[in-house]
């Protein structure tokens, strides 16, 4: 069954908790039911799409004057298994944190680290979640959904889906053009415990023995002291992502600030902490209007009550361009804004 609402408020819809409003918003519990809307409904190919999930990492800085399609598609379920791994296929509109505790209580690894990120599973794939050394493309075996354009099913293999740094094949070349509709886990029946993240391996001994129910309580633990809950208070995970230079720009950086946290990212080439560039511009816990920057990470961004988009947009405007004037290095948003800043 879908269901279309006109004029809808997606108030609740974003974490960031914006006022904005859908043209049409459309609730599908399952690939035929999107099909069967499109079938049924006469929608022009130009109407402006959105996928979306829990609205976790988008800002609306205007009405979406367009259609918002809402998977609402459940399900978790083993799909393969041999004495090593298994394969588990989870629906789009399952809550990613609900996934990452259900294969941590069957004793299967490769999700733990990426522990309490908000999120839908439809979510996950496109922009590539990653936190505490674990990207989730590295147990993606197969995105599974719908190609708008033709309304044919498709599977994309792991290679296929091309994965970058909070990045794939469907926020680029595919972006709005493919409806997620499940995704399959390759998880481990033999934990290989991914500790190498600054501090975790001592965080998870503070809970007992290393096991994957301790880190994901300490995953959750870390998580929780740096990062604003979004359902206290508004705001989307990082808002920038880590800028990546080069190794000569690094080096640059280094000897003029010694302590400033890079990492490698690729031959010749250096991710440097955007957290850090903005926190020692000075931004950090400074507010414009009702946003601010989190006073415990600088990456966030939060709607300290009231925020417009707009605020949110301009206050992450104002850090870039200091950001820039001060370091000489270009942040690119993390978050994907919706709309236009006119009108
Ligand atoms: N740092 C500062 N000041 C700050 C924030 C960070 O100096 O205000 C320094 C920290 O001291 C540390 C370094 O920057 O040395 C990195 O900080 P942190 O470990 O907190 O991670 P991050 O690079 O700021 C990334 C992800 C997060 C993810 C964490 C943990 C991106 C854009 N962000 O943040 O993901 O949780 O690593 O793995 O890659 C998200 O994508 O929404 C998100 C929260």
């Amino acid at each position: 069954m879908y269901h279309l609402t006109n004029n809808f408020s997606l108030r609740d819809c974003n974490t960031f908790g914006v006022f904005a409003s859908a043209k049409y918003y459309l609730t599908v519990a399952s690939a035929e039911d999107l099909i069967q809307f499109f079938h049924q409904n006469n929608f022009a190919e130009h109407e402006e799409r959105l996928f979306l999930g829990e609205g976790s990492n988008l800002l609306f800085i205007n009405n979406f004057n367009g259609l918002i399609i809402h998977p609402e598609i459940g399900g978790i379920r083993l799909i393969n298994e041999n004495k090593y791994f298994v394969e588990i296929e989870a629906g789009a509109g399952v809550k990613w944190d609900q996934m990452v505790a259900w294969s941590v209580d069957r004793g299967w690894s490769g999700l733990e680290n990426l522990s309490l990120i908000p999120g839908n599973v439809g979510a996950v794939p496109v922009q590539n979640i990653g936190a505490y050394g674990v990207e989730v493309s590295s147990v993606i075996s197969e995105v599974r959904g719908i190609e708008l354009l033709t309304l044919e099913k498709k599977n994309f293999s792991q290679e296929a889906c091309k994965f970058g740094y909070r990045t794939s094949l469907f926020k680029e070349k595919l972006k709005d053009q493919f409806m997620v509709t499940s995704v399959v886990f390759r998880l481990s029946k033999r934990p290989g415990f991914q500790l190498h993240y600054d501090g975790l391996k001592e965080k998870v001994l503070q809970f007992g023995q290393i096991d994957l129910n301790n880190i994901r309580k300490a995953i959750i633990a870390i998580r929780e002291t740096k990062l604003p809950d979004p359902s206290t208070v508004g705001n989307a995970g990082s808002f920038f992502k880590n800028p990546v230079v080069t190794e000569s720009k690094a080096l640059e950086m280094k000897s003029l600030h010694p302590k400033i946290p890079v990492y490698p990212a690729g031959p010749g080439i250096v991710k440097i902490a955007a957290g850090w560039l903005i926190e020692n511009a000075g931004w950090k816990g400074k507010s414009a209007g009702n946003a601010a920057i989190h006073s415990k990470q600088a990456l966030v961004i939060i709607n300290k009550g009231g925020a417009t988009g707009k605020e949110i947009f301009r206050l992450s405007e104002l850090v870039a361009e200091d950001v820039l004037q001060k370091f000489n290095i270009v942040l690119e948003r993390e978050v994907q804004v919706i709309g236009e800043l006119e009108g």
